[in-house]
């Protein structure tokens, strides 16, 4: 039986997902409101494919409870944010829940941590809370890394197709995961060590924090000296070796915007692009606001009460708002002691920020200026209500009479 800790955006659709090819799981979160709400029959995310991967799950006998399982594997997915100042991994998560798991497993256990975590934090913090307990590793526990790459939006898709790499102590061990894994996913999986599979995890998102931050920092130049930044990079993308990626009004989430931090903060002194990246990512919402009250004066708009924020999530089609662009554009205007903007998202069903509205037609109805920082469905579909609108489009979706971009 495999004990899945953590039942959030990725702890959940894995453990539905292994119980749904025919492996016993029970799902473990210290949240017991959470393994209430599932154990009435309900997911806790509004995702593609969730609820029938639920209902296929508990059908095939998935149980959900706030206890930690006797049994001889774990995996581990609870949450690694970091420390805002240090910038480093904040393992605090992931060494309670193996402390917790050590307190029952049995001796030949093994412990797969999924949570993203920065090169050498299992070394650092994970041995040793093992190690505590009088248990050796490679004898009395084993030890692997599977790090996640799953996308929200896609993660149904994205389990059963993407390619996976498992880090081990001991090539065995490690094979014996992949075949766990392999029960559901059709990619290839990579067996590696442990350091190697941090680090692999932690490059993919930088990789990518890197490439956005390029195209924002393209969107900042064109616009200084009034460039089109869409038409450079349509065209620049024309040549065979060129991919630029598009600008946007930052990046959130808990990976993008989280785990190139890690190498910042263990690498103050190599990792200068990484750095400037991120910072050029977090500055985006900053810069959005800027162009809000540009447009307002060329507008005539005064009132910043007519201007508003369509979309609260950190990406399109998702319920996920936490790190969002939007939020932290929110949190800079506070600064600058400004009225809070009006505010609207269909997937945010619970107010989360002031002036949030939950009609679009209402939100419209209040608004002259229009900031679309999600580029949810939702929108792309209602375009012709924004045509007496003046447009802040930061995703460059619509062709409207009177809109702008970064
Ligand atoms: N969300 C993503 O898109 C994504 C993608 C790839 C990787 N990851 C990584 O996966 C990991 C999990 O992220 P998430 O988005 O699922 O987090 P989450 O916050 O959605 O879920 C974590 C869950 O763990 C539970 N939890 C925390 N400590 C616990 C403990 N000691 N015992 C039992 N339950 C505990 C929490 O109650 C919560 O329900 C992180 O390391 C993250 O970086 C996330």
């Amino acid at each position: 039986m495999i004990n899945v800790i953590g039942l959030g955006y990725i702890g959940l659709p894995t453990a539905l997902m292994l119980a749904s090819h025919g492996v016993e799981v029970v799902g473990t979160d210290y949240n017991k409101e959470l393994v209430a709400t599932l154990n009435s029959g309900k997911t806790t995310f509004k995702e593609d494919g969730l609820d029938e991967l639920f209902a296929d799950a508990v059908k095939a006998g998935i149980r959900f409870s706030t206890e930690y399982q006797k049994t001889d594997t774990y995996v581990v997915s609870v949450p690694t944010p970091y420390d805002k100042f240090s910038k480093k991994v904040d393992a605090c998560y992931v060494v309670a829940a193996v402390k917790s798991v050590m307190e029952i497993c049995p001796k030949g256990a093994t412990v797969v941590i999924e949570s993203t975590v920065s090169p050498g934090t299992i070394d650092k913090y994970v041995r040793p809370a093992i190690e505590a307990n009088g248990f050796v590793i490679g004898k009395d526990i084993h030890l692997v890394h599977a790090p996640e790459r799953i996308i929200p939006g896609n993660m149904v898709y994205e389990l059963l197709h993407n390619n996976r790499t498992i880090g081990a102590d001991d090539k065995a061990i490690g094979e014996r995961i992949k075949e766990m894994y392999a029960s559901f996913c059709q990619g290839d999986i990579v067996v590696t060590d442990i350091r190697t599979a941090e680090m692999t995890k932690v490059v993919e998102n930088t990789f990518r924090a890197v490439n956005i931050a390029f195209a924002n920092e393209l969107a900042k130049i064109c616009r200084h000296d009034n460039m089109d930044v869409y038409e450079i990079i349509r065209i620049c993308n024309m040549h065979p070796r060129v991919n630029i990626l598009q600008p946007g009004p930052g990046v959130g989430g808990h990976c993008i915007s989280v785990d190139p931090w890690f190498l910042v903060g263990d690498y103050p002194s190599l990792a200068k692009v990484i750095d400037e990246s991120m910072k050029t990512n977090d500055g985006m919402p900053d810069f959005v606001l800027n162009r809000i009250y540009e447009i307002m004066k060329e507008n005539g708009i005064t009132d910043v009460s007519r201007v508003g924020l369509y979309g609260l999530t950190y990406k399109e089609n998702v319920d996920d708002c936490r790190e969002s662009p939007t939020l932290q554009l929110l949190e800079s205007q506070e600064r600058h002691l400004a009225a809070p903007l009006k505010v609207y998202d269909p997937f945010i069903e619970a107010d989360v920020v002031p002036n949030q509205y939950h009609d679009l037609d209402a939100f419209l109805a209040d608004t002259d200026l229009v900031v679309i920082m999600v580029k949810h469905t939702e929108i792309r579909e209602n375009m012709d209500k924004l045509t007496d609108k003046v447009v802040l489009d930061c995703h460059n979706i619509c062709d409207l009479p009177k809109v702008y971009h970064l």
